[in-house]
This record gives C-alpha cells, structure tokens and sequence, in this order.
C-alpha cells in the first residue's frame, strides 16, 4: 500500500473556517488523531504536492538519506529524528538547508521555493504516520518506481530526449549498466550521477571576453552577479570582477536541459520514461 494512502485513511478531514477571518477560502487541515506529538499534528499538503514531494525526495534525496528517511547508504542522517524536520512547517526551515546545503550536504540549487515545499510536505507526511516522535513509520515505505506505462515514455523519450540521446547509441543497454531502477531513475532525471552533488555530473564551462577583445575559457568555478572564477585547461585560476555586461561572459551547461526538464517533469511523466529506459536492457 502506497504509504500516503495510508496517511489519508488514518487521518481525518475538516472544513476548518479560522476564527474571524473574513472571505477566505476555508482552508483544508488534515488532523491525524493518532498523534502523539506535535509536529504530527500540523495540517500537510494537498495529496498531489505531496505526491510530487515524494517524486523531488526520490531523486534528489533519497540516496543520502533513505527510502524511508532513516538514513541511507550516502551517509545522510535519520531525518525522522531530525530536530530541523520537527520544528519545520511548510518548507521554511528544511529549505534553507536545502538551498544553502549544510555541512558535507551540498545545496540544491535546482529546486525552487514550490519544490522545496513539495520536498517538505512530502517528508512531512511520513512524520505524521510514527508511532512516536523519531520512530519508525509503521508501514513498510513501498517505493516501487516501475509503475509507469514504457509506451508512454518512449513517446515522450522520442520527442524530449531524442534531440541529445539515442537508445542505439549513448543509451544502449543502459538499464543493465545501471540495474537499480532507483539509480537509474536519478540518472536520468538528473543528466548524470544521480542525486549525489546535485546536478554536477558534467562540466560547464565559462568564456569570458575581456575589453581589448582577448578571450579566457575553462571551467566554471564560481559565478553570481558580482564575481566570476575559472580554472583554465592549463590549470590556472582565473577570477574577474563583473559589473553589468562587462566582461562578456558565455557560460556552456552541457545540463542545462536536464536542470530546466527537472523544474517541470510530472510525476508521472518521470514513472513512464524510467519505466521505459528499463526496457533498454
Ligand atoms: C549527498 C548526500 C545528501 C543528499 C543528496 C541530501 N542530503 Fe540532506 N544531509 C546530508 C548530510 C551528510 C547531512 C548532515 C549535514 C551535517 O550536519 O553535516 C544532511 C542534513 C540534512 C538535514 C538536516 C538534518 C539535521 O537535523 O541536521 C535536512 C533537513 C536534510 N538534509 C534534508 C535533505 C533533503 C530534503 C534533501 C533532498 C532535496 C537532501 N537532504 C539531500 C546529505 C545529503
Ligand atoms: C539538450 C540535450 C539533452 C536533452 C534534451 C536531454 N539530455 Fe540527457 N543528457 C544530456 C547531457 C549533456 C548529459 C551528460 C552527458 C554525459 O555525461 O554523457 C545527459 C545525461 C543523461 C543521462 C545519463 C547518461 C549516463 O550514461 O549516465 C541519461 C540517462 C539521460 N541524459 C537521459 C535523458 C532523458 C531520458 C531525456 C529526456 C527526458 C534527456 N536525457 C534529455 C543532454 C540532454
């Protein structure tokens, strides 16, 4: 059983009308009964962002820590227990963690405010199935990801991935070479090494046009609005000082489409095309 199925049959839903307020809509609060301490009583999400909350938590979080928060092989910590998680409400805290990365967590830089309350809402509502604060959640947590329709996503593979990928050339084969369907899922969302570091599988690079017309290219280090930094094929570091357009500077994301496909890939979407580059055997 799905576990937010599950979620739903435990809780109970109220029309909830705050107090005074005037005109708004009435707000949907899911109160679980079975609480046992507060973080579980907060009101979750709508089930389809919570739905695409566990979609972003499968690929960009799940490797580090767990299919079911406890932890997993990439060392991130038992989030269940997580003192940031339990004071959390919609996003705000977990988010900073999120965006700004903490420790040896790197930052996710490809997810945006809405994501990140998806993420939150998502973890949220596994929270709300323990027993008590910090322990496991009572169900097995069943993520079996091969539930998509595999005509449906070499449709969609033909039209969106086509362009970059051939199943005959780069992707030949490459549900054997990568056999975990979770892995393999994260590869393809993500363009490269799955959720680990984020999306930096590849390298992007950056050319930078100085006044008297000379070019400097190499890999991008570091770039904002104020400051870049390169290190040239030769192995030098280079940092320039931007204001406004100058230097001209062209930066090469060889994942830019995967970052942008990340921001609007529909759950089911994403079950469809993992389900079919399974078949690419
Ligand atoms: C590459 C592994 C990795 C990935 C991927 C990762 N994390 Fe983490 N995460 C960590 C590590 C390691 C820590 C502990 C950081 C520290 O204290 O040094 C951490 C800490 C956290 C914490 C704070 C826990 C606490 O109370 O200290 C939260 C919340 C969190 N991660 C959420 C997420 C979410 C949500 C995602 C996906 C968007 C994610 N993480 C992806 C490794 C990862
Ligand atoms: C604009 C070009 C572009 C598009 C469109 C694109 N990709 Fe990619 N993809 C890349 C690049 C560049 C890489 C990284 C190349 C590499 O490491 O070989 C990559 C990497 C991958 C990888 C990892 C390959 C490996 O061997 O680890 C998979 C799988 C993948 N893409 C699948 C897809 C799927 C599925 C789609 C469509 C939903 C798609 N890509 C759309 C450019 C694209």
């Amino acid at each position: 059983m799905r576990l937010r199925n599950f979620t739903l049959s435990i809780t109970l839903m109220l029309w909830s009308s705050a107090a005074g307020a005037q005109d708004t809509e009435p707000q949907l609060v899911i109160v679980n009964p079975n609480a046992t301490f507060l973080a579980q009583q907060r009101a979750l999400p709508a089930a389809e962002v919570i739905a695409r909350g566990e979609t972003l938590y499968q690929v960009n979080c799940r490797a580090c820590h767990g299919a079911d928060l406890r932890g997993g092989d990439q060392g991130g910590p038992n989030l269940l227990r997580s003192g940031i998680v339990l004071n959390d409400i919609n996003g705000e805290v977990i988010g900073e963690v999120v965006s700004q990365g903490l420790g040896r967590m790197p930052a996710f830089g490809n997810l945006n405010g809405g994501d990140i309350e998806a993420v939150a809402g998502f973890i949220h509502s596994i929270l709300a199935t323990s027993e008590t604060q910090g322990s496991t959640p009572p169900v097995d947590y069943d993520l079996d990801i091969l539930v998509g329709d595999a005509a449906a996503g070499e449709r969609y593979f033909n039209q969106e991935c086509a362009g970059c990928h051939s199943v005959t050339g780069d992707l030949m084969g490459i549900s054997s070479r990568i056999d975990d369907p979770y892995d393999l899922q994260n590869r393809w969302v993500a363009g490269g090494q799955g959720s680990r570091g984020g999306l930096t599988g590849t390298t992007t690079t950056a050319t930078v046009t100085l006044a008297n017309g000379d070019q400097v290219s190499g890999r991008l280090l570091r770039y904002d609005d104020f400051f870049l930094s390169l290190r040239t094929p030769a192995g030098a570091y280079r940092s320039f000082t931007r204001k406004g357009d100058s230097p001209g500077i062209v930066i090469d994301d060889p994942l830019t489409r995967h970052k942008e496909l990340l921001a609007v890939l529909e759950d089911e979407t994403i079950h469809d095309v993992t389900a079919y580059l399974e078949t690419l055997k």
